[in-house]
């Protein structure tokens, strides 16, 4: 087979019809060698809320700037795998993990007891499922991680504010009134600036936690695109318990069950023609 048609971004450039691929393209050839760089490993890892194991053995790679969906019936475990990354789970006693998420370059496992969460968090931005933007300036919203991280300079601030909000596509709406609240925004511009917001200090990872399933269909419409957007810009892992939402923005897929992992791959193979009778049994809604 043509190594180019395993590239996960290939069904997007067919469905829009776009000009026929250029093999020597070499953005193109970025591109691919950019999608087959790993971001972070998870190894082995297991997550235990006291007695109780959420998190059975999970393997899983994420690639470089891509976007990776959980999915999975409720309670499978999708959103508690999405915590190891950022060691939200450290705020509450009696929570253990075992195993490795290995974030690439540095090396450094995320969930090691000698690595300082407050580092982790600082590196693994999150997004949660309800928009919460602090009770201050649209711009301060967006310049607060960088301030917190010692960045003073007004240019510099400037200049990341403006680069977070065209990547969160909500510039353009705010530009005139970027200082005013940003709790007078819409609920999916609100979600848009905190994705902003996390994305003004440069995560290696963003973390999605069914950041759409709080809004209207205009406004999920308008992330989704975003999500799509942020395909070779960051590396985005993504809970949604829609299905066909997984399909539209994901180049990669993870179905959960129970807590293990069953099946793991590019999003267009995984839904047409999956490995696993399980998960065939899954996306045909005959469970779950
Ligand atoms: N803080 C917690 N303490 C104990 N059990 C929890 C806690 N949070 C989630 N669980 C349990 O862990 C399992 C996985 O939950 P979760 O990751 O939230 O699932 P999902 O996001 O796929 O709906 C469920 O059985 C849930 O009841
Ligand atoms: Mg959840």
């Amino acid at each position: 087979m043509n190594p180019t048609l395993t590239h996960p971004h290939e069904h997007k450039h067919e469905a829009n019809g776009s000009e026929p691929r250029n093999f020597a393209d070499e953005t193109y050839e970025a591109a691919m060698k950019a999608a087959t760089a790993v971001r972070a490993e998870v190894q082995d890892l297991s997550f235990y809320y006291g007695d109780m194991q959420a998190l059975k053995g999970i393997n899983l790679k994420l690639k470089d700037r891509c976007v990776t969906a959980l999915i999975g019936a409720s309670g499978c475990g999708k959103s508690t795998l999405l915590r190891c990354f950022n060691r939200m789970h450290d705020l509450y006693p009696g929570s253990r993990y075992e195993g490795s998420i290995v974030l690439q370059p540095d090396g450094k496992n995320l969930v090691h007891p000698k690595t300082d969460p407050l580092w982790v968090r600082l590196n693994v931005g999150m997004v949660f499922q309800k928009p919460n933007p602090f009770p201050k300036s649209i711009y301060e919203n967006v310049a607060s991680g960088l301030k917190i991280r010692g960045i003073t300079q007004k240019g510099l601030l400037d200049h990341q504010v403006e680069k977070a909000l065209k990547n969160a596509a909500l510039w353009e709406e705010v530009k005139e009134r970027l200082h005013k609240p940003a709790l007078s925004l819409s609920g999916g511009q609100q979600q848009r600036l905190c994705i902003a917001r996390a994305l003004a200090v440069e995560p290696s990872i963003l973390l999605l936690d069914e950041p759409t399933s709080a809004l209207d269909p205009i406004a999920t419409a308008r992330i989704e695109e975003l999500i799509r957007s942020l395909e070779g810009v960051m590396t985005v892992l993504m809970v949604t318990h829609n299905m066909q939402q997984a399909r539209r923005i994901s180049d990669f897929t993870a179905y959960m069950h129970m807590g293990e992992l069953v099946e793991f791959g590019a999003t267009e193979p995984l839904f047409t023609a999956p490995n696993e009778q399980q998960t065939a049994d899954y996306i045909q809604g005959r469970f779950g």
